[in-house]
């Protein structure tokens, strides 16, 4: 209660119009719903892709799938940050995660193996890539990301719309959701003994990732030369 006299106060004291607030607001969130819209384009891609890897081929390099919309006040706070003005134009033109993908897979390879697949769709356009696989970050951050356009189709028109995708593999996402909950609990400011503890995790993650591979390629050299072999 005593929030909202304090809100009410703040807006009277700075000469806030409620009413043009909503209607900016709204404006915001109207403008806004051509990143859900990407956002189905894509994920009709990738769940195409999921069922025929999983019906036609014997591996499916898709593990999980979760896509997600930034909110407004997000693309303002990551506005305010860069430094520019918050309108729907600086948005579109600076913040390219609005819209964001993240794929999971098993094994390494199947993440180069998911970027090859977009990049050849000829409707998507790759604008940015980091590869967080070859250059960790130095906390030992690993993932690929892809800033990509998609089109899509108004009454209006066409427009291109900006996706980030990141892929990685399940032992990096586990690694990256702790490491997620650990930046904010210590309010971005980890104690150092932590960040080794994180790093040599993220160590870990990665040789797991390798040991898998391994054992998955002999499976397959066995399924191929046929089961009356030894496995090596
Ligand atoms: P921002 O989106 O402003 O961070 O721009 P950027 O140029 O730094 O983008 P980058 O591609 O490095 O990171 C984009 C997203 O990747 C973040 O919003 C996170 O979801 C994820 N990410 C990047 N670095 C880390 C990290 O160190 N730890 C974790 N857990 N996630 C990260
Ligand atoms: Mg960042």
């Amino acid at each position: 209660m005593e929030s909202v006299k304090q809100l009410k106060t703040y807006m009277e004291d700075n000469h806030f119009d409620l009413h043009e607030l909503s209607n900016e607001l709204n404006e915001w969130k109207n403008s806004l719903i051509i990143y859900n819209f990407a956002l189905d384009e894509i994920n009709t891609k990738l769940k195409i892709l999921n069922e025929e890897f999983q019906f036609i081929h014997n591996h499916n390099p898709i593990e999980h799938i979760k896509s997600r919309i930034k909110d407004p006040r997000g693309i303002m706070q990551k506005l305010h940050r860069k430094g520019h003005a918050l309108t729907i134009e600086n948005a579109k033109k600076y913040i390219h995660d609005i819209a964001g993908v993240r794929i999971t897979c098993s094994f390494i390879s199947d993440i180069y193996e998911i970027y090859n697949i977009i990049e050849k769709q000829d409707d998507i356009k790759v604008l940015q890539v980091k590869d967080y696989l070859k250059n960790p970050k130095p906390n030992g951050y690993k993932s690929l990301h892809l800033i990509i356009s998609i089109p899509v189709f108004l009454s209006t028109g066409m427009q291109e719309v900006c996706v980030e995708i990141q892929i990685r593999t399940i032992a990096m996402d586990f690694w990256a959701s702790l490491e997620h909950k650990i930046y904010y609990k210590f309010d971005k400011d980890v104690p150092g003994h932590l960040l080794n503890e994180l790093k040599e995790a993220a160590d870990a993650a990665h040789e797991l990732d390798v040991k898998m591979k391994k054992i998955k390629d002999r499976v397959d050299i066995f399924q191929t030369v046929g089961k009356h072999q030894t496995l090596i």
